[in-house]
């Protein structure tokens, strides 16, 4: 799927040979909260085993995300960002958008995402704190990329 979205030209893009793995890499390991020191070969693997989501303007990918689905129930939305120089333009809206409408993540029982802060960007789309918060278990291990 490739759909051109109404940002002068941002182009959203689910095929994975478009996609500009080396940036989501130095993105995601050197500059991304959440998953500092992840390897290469992480990041392949995660890419290799979801639906993901690249963001360009031009030839110039600017914006990802990932989404882990059995494109049936239910799917969890991961590594969203757009780069620091294109922020606050409308694309990680833009891209969500791309997100939510994709034919094979409708009708979904369950979706879910963590973020720390950008709870007002996904809010927009319906996402809401958990109906039932004690429900909710994980095993977490947030600095393990980068021990
Ligand atoms: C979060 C991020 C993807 C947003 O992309 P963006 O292109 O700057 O966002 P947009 O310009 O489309 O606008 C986002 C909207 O959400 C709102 N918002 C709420 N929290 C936000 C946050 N923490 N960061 C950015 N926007 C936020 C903005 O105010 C804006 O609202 P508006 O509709 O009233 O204008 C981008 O800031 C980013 O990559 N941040 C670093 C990585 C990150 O935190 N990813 C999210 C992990 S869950």
């Amino acid at each position: 799927m490739s759909v051109t979205l109404g940002m002068d030209g941002f182009r959203v893009t689910t095929q994975v040979n478009e996609l500009d793995i080396e940036l989501v890499h130095r993105f995601l390991s050197s500059q991304s909260s959440w998953a500092k020191g992840i390897s290469r070969d992480l990041v392949d693997r995660s890419i290799a085993n979801s639906l993901c989501f690249g963001g360009f303007l031009g030839k110039e990918q600017v914006a990802f995300a990932r989404v882990i689905s059995d494109y049936a129930t239910f799917a969890n939305l991961v590594d969203v960002f757009v780069l620091p120089e294109c922020r606050g333009q409308g694309l990680g809206k833009a891209l969500m958008t791309a997100v939510f409408a994709h034919p094979d993540l409708q009708g979904l029982r369950r979706f879910t995402l963590a973020t720390g802060d950008a709870h007002g960007l996904y809010a927009q789309f319906g996402f809401t704190a958990p109906l039932y918060p004690q429900s909710l278990m994980e095993r977490y291990f947030p600095g393990l990329y980068a021990a």
